[in-house]
């Protein structure tokens, strides 16, 4: 027998059907509810609140469990490709060699952008934050590519859109990148992997070769998969909401990447190292910060601290602490950022103020510090999570398309004036 809960409402009950996860995570199903009662449930930030039911990523916030499609992040970190995790994502099931060589020449072959790209670029100021360029940038593909936005695109339209957003991304953010610092852009190489063409469209110039570094490839590869999904987080849910209404995948992508640059989701990353910069340049005294942090008449907040549903540690900041003790030392850089950073860590998870909250260093902590032992700029950071994040964004898009889920649209509880007669302008 199907499990229900009992709601009693003005003496009325209601039976609310249970609805239970394949981890057994339980949701109490009230899409009925309001026809039924009248009554809406009221959950500011949708904390408790399950938008939809999905089998792409499960995590676990008390126990600190990731994983994609089943899989462990920890594992995929170590052994498997951006794209194969891209795949993964996307498609649901690991590809076998064949599916990866397919996937893996679609995307190269589509790297390259339509030269009238360039004119945007050169109206946008030098110095430009790379976000604001790289969401407006994406939306304006899907004026190249009109077929992304017909009602009636066929399945073959969809993958090709899928494909060129994955292929035109890392082109998109090295080129923000160039024009930020009013360097002339490289071109996308095909024979590099698509970490290696990456870095070599942000750091190669027209006048010499530029030799990929295998240790700075690898680093990037692990970041790109840490970040490359987390359930119904902020972007992923914004990604969601727009492309419900079918707008085009473009579109949702540009939205998803402007809820991502706010420093409370992944604009943490830039928020993080310029704390630490402040905190260095102050005489580092971190005793000053914890207290400033813990103080609720103080806006300042532990940035890379905290996540709204890891409560006692996050998997993928483990990973990265690890992996940037050794990308630092494979590449010989000495970063006081990284002592100042473990330093302030070790304070706050002794910090009574810290562990009654369940607050913890997130994925964001340590990233920004690799970031920079790469020789990657701070406002590129949150540019490094949107290229990770991307395929995440995808098989959420595409998950709900293949669900024909409804157009997201909450209801409120109105709490402003009640009806009242209009005053004309000479009365008020
Ligand atoms: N520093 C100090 N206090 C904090 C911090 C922090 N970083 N984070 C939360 N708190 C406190 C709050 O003041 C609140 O205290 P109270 O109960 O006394 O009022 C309590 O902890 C709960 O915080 P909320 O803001 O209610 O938690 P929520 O789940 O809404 O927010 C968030 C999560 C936004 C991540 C928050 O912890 C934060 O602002 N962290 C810093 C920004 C950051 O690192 N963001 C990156 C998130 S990871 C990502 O997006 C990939």
């Amino acid at each position: 027998m199907s499990e229900t809960a009992r709601l009693i409402l003005e003496n009325q009950e209601i039976e609310l059907p249970v609805i239970t996860g394949t981890e057994n995570e339980k949701a109490l199903d009230i899409s009925k509810l309001r026809a039924s009662t009248g009554y809406i449930t009221l959950d500011p930030g949708f904390k408790n609140t399950g938008s939809t039911q999905s089998a792409i990523t499960f995590l676990d916030g008390e126990k600190g469990i990731l994983r994609y499609r089943g899989y462990a992040i920890e594992e995929l970190a170590e052994n498997a490709s951006f794209l194969e995790v891209a795949y993964l994502l996307i498609y649901g099931e690991l590809p076998n060699t064949d599916e990866l060589e397919y996937f893996t020449n679609s995307i190269t072959h589509h790297t390259l952008l339509h030269e009238n790209m360039k004119r945007f670029f050169d109206a946008f100021p030098i110095g430009a934050h790379p976000m604001g360029m790289l969401s407006s940038m994406i939306s304006s593909l899907s004026t190249f590519y009109p077929e992304s936005q017909e009602q009636n695109r066929s399945v073959t339209d969809i993958e090709r859109t899928i494909h060129r957003i994955i292929a035109k991304l890392p082109t998109l953010a090295a080129q923000a990148y160039k024009h930020n610092k009013g360097l002339p852009i490289m071109y996308p190489k095909n024979e590099l992997s698509y970490e290696g063409n990456f870095l070599h469209m942000m750091f190669g110039v027209p006048t010499e070769k530029y030799d990929v570094n295998p240790i700075v490839e690898k680093a990037l590869n692990k970041l790109l998969i840490l970040h490359a999904d987390h359930e119904q987080n902020c972007s992923t849910a914004t990604v969601r909401v727009v492309g419900s209404s079918q707008a085009n995948l473009y579109s949702s992508i540009s939205a998803g990447i402007a809820a991502l640059w706010g420093p409370l989701h992944g604009g943490a990353n830039q928020a993080v190292i310029e704390m630490l910069e402040q905190i260095k340049n102050d005489g580092g005294d971190l005793d000053k910060w914890i207290n400033k942090a813990k103080d609720k008449t103080d806006s300042f907040r532990l940035m890379g601290f905290g996540h709204r549903v890891y409560k006692n540690f996050d998997p993928r900041a483990t990973i990265i602490k690890k992996a940037a003790d050794e990308v630092l030392e494979a590449l010989g850089v000495e970063d006081p950022i990284l002592n100042i950073a473990k330093q302030l860590e070790a304070v706050a998870l002794s910090d009574e103020y810290f562990v009654q909250r369940g607050l913890y260093p997130n994925v964001d902590f340590y990233s920004g510090i690799i970031y920079r032992a790469l020789g990657i700029p701070t406002d590129m950071f949150t540019v490094m999570f949107a290229l990770g994040r991307l395929p995440g964004w995808i098989g959420q898009w595409k998950e709900m398309i293949e669900h024909s889920a409804p157009i997201g649209r909450p209801r409120q509880v109105y709490i402003g004036t009640t009806s009242r007669p209009f005053v004309p302008l000479n009365k008020r």
